[in-house]
């Protein structure tokens, strides 16, 4: 493509002056190949953005996607519905922990994050407890890109240039030294999940709603909580009455080896936001899931039975397309196994992933389920230019691995074979001891 032709797009998260220099391109995908735009086969190590684990072009999920296009291509989404949202609600609530029963449905990962920290706020009001509103996340925590999602994060790139946001707190993140080239979850650093206790000691928890966070951090880096941290952090915010949230965008629907995180931890939150691999990528969708307490409690403290619960929702919740494609994607993902598949091959990539120890630079490998990612040392002050080289020298090499921060990350297709990951894993660490 040529300079012209590369002019109106405005490319989200992408160093659009770098990219328009040397484009990168995919045409076409099927299974868990990309055709980039000049030919050659490009594995997807990252299932898109964390989004195909069942990989592209999935006959039944394209010809659900066609046969809902001819048939209802768009119904309003408020004051009336379609029979597939209903069907695709009750679908997703048999992938989620006991208790979490109630889908509300948003177009994306972000907006399924403001949803939930909406949804936090407006229950406490609705219980009588309107002082209880601010929010806590984590720092490294990645919640989307809208006002609160930002505000609740803790990746800095993603917050300086946008000025204030909305009350939030962090906890520390999980990271240490002393955990580095751990393989799954760290065996220190439960305690940091006691950091809450300050934050309620500081504020009182009668002023705090939620507490946000992702139960492995994908996208600062594949960071899984030290052992025990989760448990910690919903034994506090029920002592507490304080809402407990998971963001599991990234860890939702088998890349854990699990159903959700929440499952392969062993901890339930109160409301869980999903997206990405609910329709494997194919469309848009997010979607919160609520116990049905939170949701009984707007039921019962709404006023008469035509006043709106939740005044709240979006153009495209529960898309027709998206619900199509939700329930073809979970009924393959249960007929195929592909959650005991993530299982079985988590080890064949933990033991190729940390072959990698010792080549120069890398200075921390992690991984869990079908997800990991090494960092890398800065260069001088610069800690984002080595993984950028990296996922380059391996998009070259016919692989697309993804550069973020000081990290390189792989979210392999739940259909891997053993080959492709040492494949994957070979460009990276060749790629690692080509850099200067
Ligand atoms: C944990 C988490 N939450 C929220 C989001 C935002 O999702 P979206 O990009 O669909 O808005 C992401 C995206 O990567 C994510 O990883």
């Amino acid at each position: 493509m040529n300079q012209n032709e590369m002019r109106a797009y405005w490319m989200p998260f992408t160093s659009n002056r770098a990219f328009k220099s040397d484009p990168r391109v995919m045409v076409a995908a099927q299974g868990r190949y990309y055709t980039a735009a000049d030919g050659r086969r490009i594995f997807d190590g990252l299932s898109g953005l964390w989004t195909c684990g069942l990989g592209h072009g999935r006959t039944e999920i394209v010809e659900a996607i066609g046969r809902q296009a001819g048939e209802l291509d768009y119904s309003p989404a408020f004051n009336f519905a379609h029979p597939k949202a209903f069907q695709l609600a009750e679908r997703i609530t048999d992938f989620m922990p006991e208790g979490l029963t109630r889908v509300f449905f948003t177009g994306s990962g972000s907006e399924a994050v403001d949803t939930a920290l909406k949804m936090a706020r407006a229950y406490w009001r609705k219980r009588g407890q309107a002082g209880k509103t601010r929010l806590i996340g984590r720092i490294k925590g990645y919640h989307g890109v809208n006002f609160g999602g930002i505000s609740v994060g803790g990746i800095v790139g993603n917050r300086m240039l946008y000025g204030q946001g909305i009350e939030a707190d962090h906890l520390p993140h999980t990271l240490s030294t002393r955990n580095a080239f751990s393989r799954g979850q760290p065996a220190q650093g439960a305690v940091l999940a006691d950091e809450l206790l300050n934050l309620i000691a500081l504020h009182d928890a009668a002023n705090i709603a939620a507490v946000i966070v992702e139960p492995v951090a994908g996208s600062a880096g594949v960071i899984p909580p030290p052992q025990g941290y989760l448990a910690r952090l919903r034994e506090i915010c029920t002592e507490h009455n304080i809402l407990l949230i998971f963001d599991e965008v990234i860890t939702g629907f088998g890349r854990m080896g699990a159903n959700t995180g929440a499952e392969a931890f062993g901890v339930t939150p109160d409301l869980l936001t999903l997206a990405k691999q609910v329709t494997n990528g194919a469309v848009p969708m997010g979607a919160v899931v609520a116990s049905d307490e939170i949701y009984q409690c707007f039921m019962d403290n709404s006023g008469a039975e035509h006043m709106i619960e939740l005044p709240h929702g979006y153009t495209y919740s529960a898309h027709p397309l998206a619900c199509a494609a939700g329930l073809a994607t979970l009924e393959l993902l249960e007929r195929d196994g592909m959650v005991e598949r993530v299982r079985s091959m988590a080890p064949v990539l933990e033991d190729a992933i940390h072959a990698l120890r010792g080549t120069p630079l890398v200075s921390d490998i992690r991984n869990c389920g079908l997800a990991a990612a090494l960092t890398l040392e800065p260069r001088g002050r610069d800690a984002v230019i080595r993984p950028y080289e990296v996922a380059l020298k391996c998009w070259h090499k016919g692989f697309y691995v993804r550069n973020g921060g000081d990290t390189l990350q792989l979210g392999l297709p739940f259909t891997v074979e053993a080959a492709e990951i040492d494949a994957v894993v070979n460009a990276i660490g060749e790629s690692v001891r080509e850099l200067e």
